[in-house]
């Protein structure tokens, strides 16, 4: 029987989310080298076309800014990956309350670099609440004229919880806002988060560099729970083996790999008879 076209399917929107996520596993490993917006000169990003040139092969989606698309992504490799393009800033580890931020890049400018996504942040509970969930609902407004998906990035401040209860309300208002694919970080009980806005896709941050094992358990348990992939920035970029850590995150995240298997790919990317265990 031929499948029915779906007359209400937002067939630009549809476009872009299967660049950001393989249609064929429903599964994505993005690539988050945003940090500079507000961190500055960021460990392992120093020489940031390097890295991206390095681990642009490995990952499906590339997170970043514009700036970073326009001074460090090689010709050849432009529109090699889709981009999500980071759209809110404003604010720098200088400041002690991170909240304060508005929107950076236009829809148009977001067009015109051929992003398939662009990513908000949102400090739900923060002193600038109102204005981050403004910021959202902004460019959500904007980017639904365009069929460009809005990926919504649950920050954190500084001394804020990363628990279920406060993630999972953080997350479901990003949802009820409009937002396509929502960014958020692990915490235990994930599959109830990610139940609590099914069907909207939930990708994992990485958080501060910690060990190749535990970031791999971080992937794997997220997947195990429901999550359609990671979006893992120094766990991989700061790792002394950022090759070999980004292909065990893909195995986990597409493959279904174990946290063992993981690291046996970790090991064959390690220099010399080194070994993780
Ligand atoms: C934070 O808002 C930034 O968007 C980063 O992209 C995000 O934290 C993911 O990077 P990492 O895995 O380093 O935490």
């Amino acid at each position: 029987m031929c499948p029915m076209p779906n007359a209400y399917l937002d067939v630009g929107i549809q476009s872009r989310m299967n660049r950001i996520i393989s249609p064929k596993d429903n599964r994505v490993v993005m690539l988050a080298v945003d940090h500079p917006y507000f961190q500055g000169p960021t460990t392992g990003l120093k020489d940031m076309s390097t890295t991206i040139k390095t681990l642009l092969p490995y990952c499906d989606c590339l997170m970043t800014t514009r700036g970073a698309v326009r001074a460090n992504i090689a010709p050849e490799d432009v529109g090699s990956k889709p981009i999500m393009l980071r759209v809110s800033g404003g604010n720098s580890v200088l400041f002690e309350e991170l909240s304060d931020e508005k929107l950076t890049v236009t829809i148009k400018e977001a067009i015109r670099m051929d992003a398939a996504g662009v990513a908000v942040s949102v400090y739900v509970g923060a002193a600038n609440q109102q204005q981050t969930i403004m910021n959202l609902t902004d460019m959500i407004n904007q980017a639904d004229e365009y069929g460009i998906p809005v990926l919504a990035v649950t920050a954190v401040g500084k001394n804020m919880a990363r628990d279920l209860r406060y993630l999972a309300l953080a997350s479901r208002i990003c949802q009820d806002a409009g937002a396509r694919i929502i960014k958020t970080y692990y915490c235990d009980e994930f599959s109830k988060l990610v139940d609590s806005v099914a069907p909207t896709p939930v990708v994992v941050a990485g958080g501060k560099y910690s060990s190749p094992p535990d970031a791999m358990k971080m992937a794997y348990d997220s997947i195990q729970a429901g999550a359609v992939g990671v979006d893992f920035g120094r766990n991989i970029f700061q790792d002394e083996n950022p090759i070999g850590m980004i292909k065990a995150i893909n195995a986990i995240v597409h493959g279904n790999h174990t946290v063992k298997e993981a690291l046996d790919i970790y090991n064959a990317c390690l220099p010399g008879a080194r070994k993780l265990e």
